[in-house]
């Protein structure tokens, strides 16, 4: 598409790329645009010749005059919505999506805001929000940070339909697009933020989809060997096992099933066992307080559970706390927030080299390191970190 009625008048052109047999696109090393024709090396560095893509060769400016925003914030829509991309995904999750390196780092969406903002909301960290606007709504899990600008609301874009049942931040962009280059007003939508009441939140892994999606609220990421679902409902069942078992389509009353219920607390939990290896686990709370789900996606890599591991299963986290790593803060080594934080704490390692020296974290891509370093600094400043 890039070398369509092209003929050198655009620079981004990548036709020559196109008719690469399998072999040639797994053997192909990184190159850069523009490869307008078969064979062509790649271009060493764009406009390097100080020719731009004008018959002139010469560059233009667009003037532009600064303006408000179209739309204004008020008291019905009090907060500005912003929004982006996460650091290990792209667009809609297309290709992403199918990397269980990276959506171990980020599984759902959320709705990051300042904590002061946060207490005038009614909402707490970790519940879930409705974000609306003038133009739509969606849900998502609020997340609370000192980095969003006070008065700003932000959203990552890349949930849709097909990952989660009520994502789709693009829905709530207001229409007023740039008058030059026609892109859609992204980071100024006035919005409202409403805590979104579940009677139950809940979380599977499983090596086969879900039979059934019938709860109010759910998301979904692909894991290594298997698919993670983040869910939650607002209909209680009596009978949780029964629900579990559609769910999970167990429909063998022999099957390797384990579970555990405490009807009085509202928790819930199951795991599916086939042949001595992990089929699937279910875990539902009132609250969203539910086991990190990193040691559990690292057993689906097992072929075989130790006792050890059915033992710590119904728990969510090992019998041995040092087997849990935490969730993945990098996503390049797969090293987890908990070992990081165990070598900070115990002073092994006090600087983002170092670790990058024993752990590797760090230093391949970069895209982790400010989050080593709020770890660290976490450490420092004598705060909670695991
Ligand atoms: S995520 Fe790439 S180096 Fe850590």
């Amino acid at each position: 598409m890039s070398g369509i009625d092209n003929h050198g008048a655009r620079a981004f052109d990548i036709s020559g790329l196109a008719n690469l047999t399998l072999a040639e696109y797994d053997a192909l090393e990184p190159l850069r645009w523009p490869v307008p024709a078969r064979g062509h090396p790649g271009t060493q560095r764009l406009l390097r010749d100080g020719r731009f893509q004008f018959a002139d060769g010469r560059a233009r400016f667009v003037a532009t005059v600064p303006r408000e925003p179209t739309h204004r914030t008020d008291a019905e829509y009090p907060w500005v919505l912003n929004t982006g991309r996460v650091r290990d995904q792209w667009h809609t999750m297309t290709r992403t999506g199918y990397a269980p390196r990276l959506t171990g780092h980020t599984p759902e969406p959320y709705v990051e805001m300042h904590p002061q903002d946060a207490l005038l909301t009614g909402s707490r960290s970790g519940e879930l929000v409705r974000v609306s606007t003038r133009w739509g709504s969606m849900i998502g899990r609020l997340r609370l940070s000192g980095e969003v600008r006070r008065g700003t609301v932000f959203v990552p874009i890349h949930w849709n339909d097909a990952y989660a049942s009520d994502a789709r931040v693009g829905a709530l962009v207001n229409p007023v697009v740039d008058p030059v280059s026609g892109e859609p007003e992204l980071k100024h939508t006035p919005a409202r933020i409403a805590p979104f009441i579940v009677s139950w939140h809940g979380f599977v892994l499983s090596r086969k989809p879900l039979a059934r999606l019938d709860m109010t609220w759910w998301t979904l990421v692909r894991g290594k060997n298997f698919l993670r679902y983040e869910l939650a409902g607002r209909r209680v069942y009596r009978e949780w096992s029964t629900w579990a078992r559609q769910a999970l389509q167990v429909r063998d009353l022999e099957a390797d099933w384990i579970e555990y219920s405490d009807p009085a607390a509202g928790v819930y939990r199951a795991a599916l066992l086939e042949q001595g290896r992990i089929a699937a686990c279910l875990f539902i709370s009132p609250r969203p307080d539910l086991p990190e789900r990193s040691w559990l996606a690292g057993l689906f890599a097992k072929p075989r559970l130790e006792d050890t591991d059915r033992a710590g299963l119904l728990m969510g986290r090992p019998a041995e706390r040092r087997a849990d790593t935490g969730p993945v803060v990098c996503a390049c080594f797969g090293v987890g927030r908990r070992v990081l934080c165990d070598a900070i704490a115990t002073g092994d390692l006090a600087t983002v080299t170092e670790i990058g020296r024993a752990l590797r974290a760090g230093t391949r891509c970069g895209s982790c390191v400010p989050e080593i370093k709020s770890l660290i600094e976490d450490v420092r400043a004598g705060r909670q970190c695991e």
